[in-house]
């Protein structure tokens, strides 16, 4: 069967996704929860766990693919571009992208790359969105804004959830600058990525309960006579920084990199106290160009 058959009759769903630090598995949980309210099965894997057995993975069960990410220095991390690599050939299905950001410019960068490469292997992608989430990286979103950007990416996912349900070709612009913006910045944060993960240490704050190990998405942190190592494959995701319990890695020379304290995201959704009105029409300032997206479709 074709994929455009396939396509009318929806009824299994398979969603793949990297997430650093939980955004883009939030927004992948929210696009699980949103088919499911239309009777159709999914399922929905990190691509770490999936990454060296996708040759062998049974794409014949599902009628679409959905693939997320988070936006790093304009692109998707490197390790969705390995996974994409890893994908058998000719598996015929429709596919639709997803990419979270902590900033709407730009679209968070250009989709043609990604695009090129899952054609490929014969998927065909005729759905993008992005969904705005809270900064990982530098600075601490206030609580309401995080409320407030989680909100809108339910509402938001309820809306693109019908649209790839009924076929609806929705693809983002990518303009020549963006597309070249991306190469520059992809190229600075491949170098950044490498020597973030060569400059992580343990303070003496380490226990050595051995979570950032175990959670390192490119296993890239080892335990080495009693001390921690880190290799050259880090995808600068985060995670082993603030899965930390005692907020025990540093950086040598990146520490403004890493949100102080840590970064948490689900308090701010499920404590109910917290309000979601941090932007509106009158807000001045940084985040004055949020408002665009949080009250309309920007393509
Ligand atoms: C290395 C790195 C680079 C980033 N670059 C961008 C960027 O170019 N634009 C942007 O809007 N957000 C950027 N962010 C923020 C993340 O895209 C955002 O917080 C995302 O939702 C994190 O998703 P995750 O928790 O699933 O990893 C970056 C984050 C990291 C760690």
């Amino acid at each position: 069967m074709s994929s455009s058959e396939k396509s009318r009759k929806i009824r299994k769903i398979i969603i793949f996704y990297f997430s650093g630090t939980g955004n883009t598995q939030i927004v992948a949980d929210l696009y699980e929860a949103a088919f499911e309210n239309y009777d159709i099965i999914v399922d929905t894997l990190p691509i770490e766990d999936v990454i060296r057995n996708v040759p062998d993975f049974d794409f014949g069960k599902y009628d679409i693919m959905g693939l997320g990410h988070p936006v790093h220095a304009f692109r998707p991390p490197s390790i969705l571009f390995s996974f994409i690599e890893n994908l058998p050939r000719s598996i015929d299905m429709n596919a639709f992208l997803f990419k979270t950001m902590g900033d709407p410019l730009f679209y968070g960068g250009p989709t043609q790359e990604i695009r090129k490469k899952l054609k490929k292997k014969g998927l065909h992608v005729f759905h993008e969105d992005f969904l705005v989430m809270p900064s990982n990286i530098i600075i601490d979103y206030d609580p309401q804004l995080k409320k407030q950007l989680y909100l809108t990416a339910k509402r938001k996912i309820n809306i693109y959830t019908l649209e790839i349900l009924q076929g609806k070709q929705k693809l983002q612009p990518n303009p020549g600058y963006l597309r070249g913006m991306s190469r520059i910045f992809g190229w600075l944060e491949s170098w950044g990525a490498k020597y973030f993960g060569k400059f992580l240490h343990a303070s003496n704050a380490c226990n050595k309960c051995g979570r950032c190990v175990k959670k390192c998405p490119t296993n890239n942190i080892q335990f080495i006579n009693d001390g921690l190592e880190f290799g050259d494959n880090c995808v600068l995701c985060m995670r082993c920084v603030y899965t930390c319990p005692r907020n025990a890695l540093k950086n040598k020379y990146m520490n403004f990199f890493m949100i102080k304290g840590g970064y948490d995201f689900k308090e701010a959704i499920t404590n109910g106290t917290i309000s979601s009105d941090f932007i509106t029409k009158d807000t001045k300032g940084y985040f004055k160009h949020f408002y665009t997206y949080l009250t309309h479709e920007l393509y």
